[in-house]
């Protein structure tokens, strides 16, 4: 039988349907929910909050580890080497990078005279969240040999994208840097000892800063989303700054739009509340695109930015299908999108904001996952009710533990009124941030990824760093929404417990009675990080195992291991507070024994961002962002190599500049990587 769906692109493999991958990717949790999770609230009297409940956690319980510990690799030291290095009895290899064409295409040139036109159909720059959709395999199951890859390509370093870099600047140099932001979807195959990239494919296809994106859910249309472009406010070109990811059980992948308030400027006057309340000001991040491109000009067309910072569907299975802006799911610098389900088959999804003192969110669908029904499920994201974290002390203060609620944001309620600034659900949804400030949520120390336990439901959420806390005079965001993005300066609270809080920490919760569509949750402070020999005790953290910090990128594989990646700044790396910690790094944690084991340290200036496993766990896809970036976070034209050679350096590609590359790590043995 053939796979055919609503825009008549036809899957030719002969193969079982797209929702029969969605029915296996949730097997084990609706097992979970129906048998094993029963028993065991039962057996801890939920919602008595008791974190002993994670001795059920252990492999040996029936999560796939075959009874052996759950780590199971030799951890590796810290490193400023210009390498990835991996445990013994490990294989790395580089797979996709900067510039390589993704299907039958120009080759990269070392030199950056790729024209723009060339980088649209290129990988982008800084590779970011990453998923692997499994082709199904003839038969049955899913296949780990030969799927796509849908990898986020966050921002530019246009020192090292361009001859010249920055200067000159030219319009050329503009649509090449938004060709260079996006999503790239490649189709990998393992064949003969290794993976590759398959050239040509009727699946790769490029995302950038002007691709046509439909604009749907509740604000499509409104009048603070039209343009003079765009005078329906249903079209938006392009999607930016895309960081982390999700996925959803009907197969299709989400991208999220972190930092795109850094692309516009406002030229001329003063910011209004609302922009400022994004970070909107004059030259932006430095791209410079408003100069050749006066969509960016926020002056000139100031609605532009509401049609940025959401969350966007993309089918990686039809490349002729549009992909959308998920207005439902909230406005803001969406850092990832973690999709679960509820008890009763809700979609629910997870989401940081990830600026200093921003906040946690989820959204829960209106209509229910329908197991097979592929062209309902692609509309669950369009309706729904979008809830903001509140943390509080819980029974006793100081221990690091407490209870939370979920407050919902919709228009009436809550005091997201008319007079408070709030015309529509519409309004609510464009001013997501200022909504959560009416509501009283509990400002965070920049939630980056949240991951999801495959069995247990717990979730799990990385606050990477934060120095804008526990300074004297505090301050809070507004509650009339008129704080400037990432000004305010709050005292600590029981989840985020440190004043100046340098290497960041990971905060997990259990929603009521294990349902992920719950309005109350228990909460506690999974690990502080840090490094045990600084001198700062504030500083130490609680690690048990392999120090680290600022944890970032965040997943669990199919046994349970939670995979923990940092991303410490270029500005602090090696240095100061960060002198012991190395390049940054990618660790393991076992959840029920807290321990923290070091798998994989990076090149030189690099980002490590974006992890995921082949179904049968034996393949793992890395990302490497921005290898070389110096101090400055741009590189000087004139030396490229400055810092980094990487991955040239690890023996792949021409020299000339080093690139974001993803990689892949397998076992000599063949073995779950991870495991024992
Ligand atoms: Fe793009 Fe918050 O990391
Ligand atoms: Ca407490
Ligand atoms: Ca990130
Ligand atoms: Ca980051």
């Amino acid at each position: 039988m053939a796979l055919q769906d609503e825009d008549t692109v036809s899957n030719p493999s002969n193969n079982p349907t797209l929702s029969d991958i969605a029915e296996i990717d949730l097997s084990r949790r609706r097992a979970m929910q129906g048998g094993l999770a029963a028993a065991m609230a039962a057996a801890f009297g939920l919602p008595a909050f008791t974190w002993a409940r994670e001795a059920q956690i252990v492999p040996s319980a029936g999560l796939g580890g075959g009874g052996g510990p759950l780590l199971g690799f030799g951890g590796v030291a810290v490193s400023t080497d210009d390498l990835v290095r991996v445990p013994a009895g490990y294989e790395v290899q580089v797979l996709y990078a900067w510039g390589d064409p993704i299907s039958n295409g120009p080759a990269f040139a070392p030199d950056a005279s790729n024209s723009a036109e060339d980088q649209a159909i290129q990988a982008g720059m800084h590779h970011d969240g990453i998923h692997f959709f499994p082709f199904p395999k003839l038969g049955s199951g899913l296949s780990s040999t030969h799927g796509l890859l849908c990898i986020n390509n966050e921002y530019t370093d246009d020192g090292l994208l361009h001859v010249g870099g920055m200067d000159p600047w030219t319009a050329e140099k503009v649509r090449k840097s938004q060709n260079a932001h996006g999503v790239s979807i490649v189709e990998v195959r393992l064949e003969q000892g290794a993976w590759h990239v398959v050239r040509p494919s009727r699946w790769a296809r490029r995302i950038t800063g002007n691709t046509p994106i439909k604009v749907v859910g509740p604000a499509a249309g409104h009048d603070l989303l039209k343009t003079a472009a765009d005078t329906e406010g249903r079209r938006v070109l392009g999607t930016l700054n895309n960081c982390a990811h999700g996925r959803t059980p009907w197969g299709t992948y989400l991208t999220c739009e972190e930092n795109w308030n850094g692309y516009f400027s406002k030229e001329t006057g003063t910011p209004t509340t609302d922009e400022a309340r994004y970070g909107i000001n004059k030259g932006g991040f430095g791209y410079r695109w408003h100069e050749h491109d006066e969509r960016f000009l926020a002056d000139l067309h100031p609605n532009e930015p509401n049609r940025f910072g959401w969350v966007v569907e993309i089918d990686p299975f039809n490349p002729r299908r549009i992909p959308e802006k998920k207005t439902a799911l909230g406005r803001f610098k969406h850092e990832g999108a973690m999709v679960t389900l509820a008890n009763d088959g809700r979609v629910v999804v997870y989401m940081g904001d990830d600026e200093r003192n921003e906040y946690l969110y989820k959204f829960v669908s209106k209509n229910k996952y329908k197991p097979g029904l592929r062209h309902a499920n692609l509309g669950l994201l369009n309706e729904g009710t979008l809830y903001v974290a509140k943390f509080e002390a819980g029974a006793a203060e100081g221990d690091q533990q407490g209870t939370g609620q979920w407050l919902p944001l919709i228009h009436g309620k809550l005091g997201l009124t008319a007079e408070n600034g709030f015309n529509s659900q519409a309004e609510v949804l464009v001013k997501t941030r200022q909504a959560a400030d009416r509501v009283g949520a509990t400002m965070m120390d920049r939630p980056e990824w949240i991951a999801v336990h495959p069995e247990t439901g717990e979730v799990y959420v990385t606050l990477t760093n934060n120095n804008r806390r526990g300074s004297s005079p505090a301050s809070s965001n507004k509650v009339d929404g008129t704080t400037t993005a990432g000004s305010a300066r709050p005292p600590v609270d029981e989840a985020n417990p440190r004043a100046s809080n340098v290497f960041g920490h990971i905060v997990r919760w259990r929603e009521a009675g294990g349902n992920a569509a719950a309005t109350h949750f228990e909460w506690d402070v999974f690990v502080l990080a840090g490094d045990s020999a600084n001198a700062d005790p504030s500083k130490q953290g609680n690690v048990n195992g392999d120090d680290f910090g600022s944890p970032d990128g965040l997943w669990f594989d199919r046994d349970g291991r939670l995979w923990i990646q940092t991303d410490v700044s270029t500005s602090t790396l090696n240095k100061g507070d960060y002198a012991n910690l190395g390049n940054n790094q990618m660790l393991v944690a076992d959840p029920a024994t807290r321990e923290i084991r070091r798998f994989l340290t990076g090149p030189k200036g690099c980002e490590i961002t974006g992890v995921v496993g082949t179904p049968d766990g034996t393949s793992l896809f890395v990302n490497v962002q921005h290898p070389g970036e110096p101090a400055s976070e741009r590189s000087d034209p004139a030396n490229p190599e400055g810092v980094s050679s990487w991955p040239h350096s690890q023996g792949y590609g021409p020299k000339g500049r080093p690139r974001s590359a993803t990689i892949v790590i397998r076992r000599a043995d063949g073995g779950v990587v991870g495991g024992a």
